[in-house]
């Protein structure tokens, strides 16, 4: 989306309804037998918004992010993405299948996620990593997909890098090419998690770098991180998860500054 899209979302006051709706999450529930892991979550992004999703190990984020593209099957709730919401049927077992294969497949290549432990393909080159969904998923023509694709790894420093394979490659870089791929399918919404938690610490940075740079672009992203001073810079609007229920959201001000609740202002003095 450009820059007109931009003027005409941003009023200045925060206020969300006059934006272009990128993701709406209604009551999600996700439970793993006795487990109920999601307690009924929401969340609503806008255009462009940048959503950071926090809290502590085990409270759902990565559950939170997998049913979003339905990695996961929630037990309850229902995922829109632009405007079109997943057609969810009842499973005949207390929880839900997608009703229709092809949305779900088609909604995917709209979605790009980026895991912690990059996932790349490790027989493919880097540039092969980058076009294999644009060309055999997408049925781009390859010419034009590796031209894109080379646009992206020079985007993330990686345009030396495109012949090598994942093994040769530092953490850093393996993320930054998994990165690169995700934005191949030119995603209408970034799905991140945790995608510096693996990295040694003098390689954070560079992925960072990479991640705040696609924020500035009005891109939607969904963000779960442990990085909190990052997620201060970056996000438009922070959301701490606890128990698979939403303890307590706000501006990246009023959480990191004004937390509420006890367990929020702990969670933060544990972290910094
Ligand atoms: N496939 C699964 N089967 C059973 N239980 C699961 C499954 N995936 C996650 N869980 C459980 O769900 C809970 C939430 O897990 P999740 O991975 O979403 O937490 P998280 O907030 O991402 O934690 P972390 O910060 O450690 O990554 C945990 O208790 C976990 O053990
Ligand atoms: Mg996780």
């Amino acid at each position: 989306m450009g820059k007109l899209d931009r003027q005409i979302n941003a009023d200045g006051e925060g206020n969300m309804t006059d934006k272009a709706q990128a993701i709406e999450v209604r009551d999600l529930y996700k439970r793993f037998g006795p487990l109920e892991v999601l307690k009924g979550v929401s969340l609503s992004a806008s255009q462009g918004d940048v959503i950071a999703l926090i809290g502590g190990s085990g409270s759902g984020k990565s559950t939170f992010l997998r049913c979003i593209n339905m990695l996961e099957l929630p037990t309850a709730g229902s995922v829109t993405i632009h405007g079109e919401t997943i057609e969810m049927k009842q499973d005949g077992h207390g929880g839900m299948m997608p009703a229709n294969r092809r949305q779900i497949q088609r909604i995917r290549t709209k979605l790009g996620m980026v895991f912690q432990s990059f996932n790349l393909w490790q027989h493919m080159t880097v540039l092969q990593n980058v076009i294999e969904v644009p060309v055999n998923v997408l049925g781009q023509p390859k010419d034009q997909a590796i031209a894109v694709a080379e646009t992206l790894l020079r985007r993330v420093g990686l345009y030396e890098k495109r012949d090598a394979y994942p093994a040769f490659l530092s953490g850093g870089q393996q993320q930054r090419a998994a990165i690169a791929r995700a934005l191949a399918i030119q995603p209408l919404v970034m799905l991140f998690d945790e995608p510096t938690s693996a990295l040694d610490p003098e390689l954070v940075g560079e992925v960072l770098s990479v991640i705040g740079d696609l924020a500035k672009e009005n891109r939607t992203m969904i963000l779960v991180t442990h990085e909190m001073k990052f997620a201060r810079q970056v996000a438009s609007h922070v959301i701490y998860l606890h128990g698979g229920v939403i303890e307590e959201q706000g501006s990246p001000e009023a959480i990191f500054e004004n937390p509420q609740s006890e367990r929020l202002k702990k969670f933060i003095s544990s972290i910094h």
